[in-house]
């Protein structure tokens, strides 16, 4: 799916700001990165106290059947990503989201206003997803994923570079202090215009 045009964000000094554009009143962020690097913990928090909508895209392409088959190989739904759009769009286009999701290039990139990519150095991010079971080319591909910074490149590579914000997601510490720091900057952000 085609981007949707440029993102807001930009002060014009090459600092990351929190006035946003797309008319919207609150703000939507995307909470992107690897399997197990703590998209979901960090989105259940940062929505309790912001306020936020938080869309889990799995478990979203689940309840509204919104694929097209099972991957054998990855052992995931091949999820249709237009059908998805369609889904979000009404709500992305009032604000007010955190979308958590392990991919981030078929979104058009005028719904979000901030885009993190959450990482974990690799014992640690072995050590979670095999104590979920996940082993064979399920395991391998999401360490490589994590490895070669696929999320991250993907980021920078279909959002302004002043909106991706990369995040280290290893202790409890950091948990704590990546929600403090997205609800503060949720709670500064006003809409261009506003
Ligand atoms: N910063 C952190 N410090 C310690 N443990 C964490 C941290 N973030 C997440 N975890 C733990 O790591 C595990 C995976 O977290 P979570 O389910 O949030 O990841 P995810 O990115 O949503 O994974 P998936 O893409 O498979 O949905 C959980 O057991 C969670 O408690
Ligand atoms: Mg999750």
């Amino acid at each position: 799916m085609e981007g949707g045009g440029s993102c807001g964000g930009s002060d014009g000094s090459g600092v990351a700001s929190n006035y946003g554009g797309g008319g919207r009143e609150r703000p939507n962020i995307l909470v992107t990165g690897t399997p197990g690097t703590g998209k979901t913990t960090t989105c259940s928090l940062v929505a309790d106290a912001s306020h936020l909508h938080h869309i889990d895209i799995g478990k979203l392409v689940k309840a509204k059947h919104l694929y097209d088959g099972w991957d054998e190989e990855f052992e995931c739904l091949i999820i249709n990503e237009e059908l998805v759009c369609d889904e979000l769009e009404d709500m992305m286009e009032v604000g007010g989201n955190i979308v958590d999701y392990h991919g981030c290039d078929f979104f058009p990139e005028n719904w979000f206003d901030r885009v993190v990519v959450l990482q974990t150095n690799i014992t640690i991010l072995h050590d979670r997803l095999t104590s979920r079971g996940y082993m064979g080319p399920k395991l391998t591909n999401n360490i490589d994923c994590e490895i070669f910074q696929v999320l991250h490149e993907e980021a920078r590579s279909s959002y302004a570079e002043e909106v991706v914000l990369a995040l280290p997601s290893n202790h409890i510490e950091d948990l704590s202090s990546n929600v403090r720091m997205l609800t503060e900057w949720v709670d500064n952000w006003r809409s261009a215009g506003s």
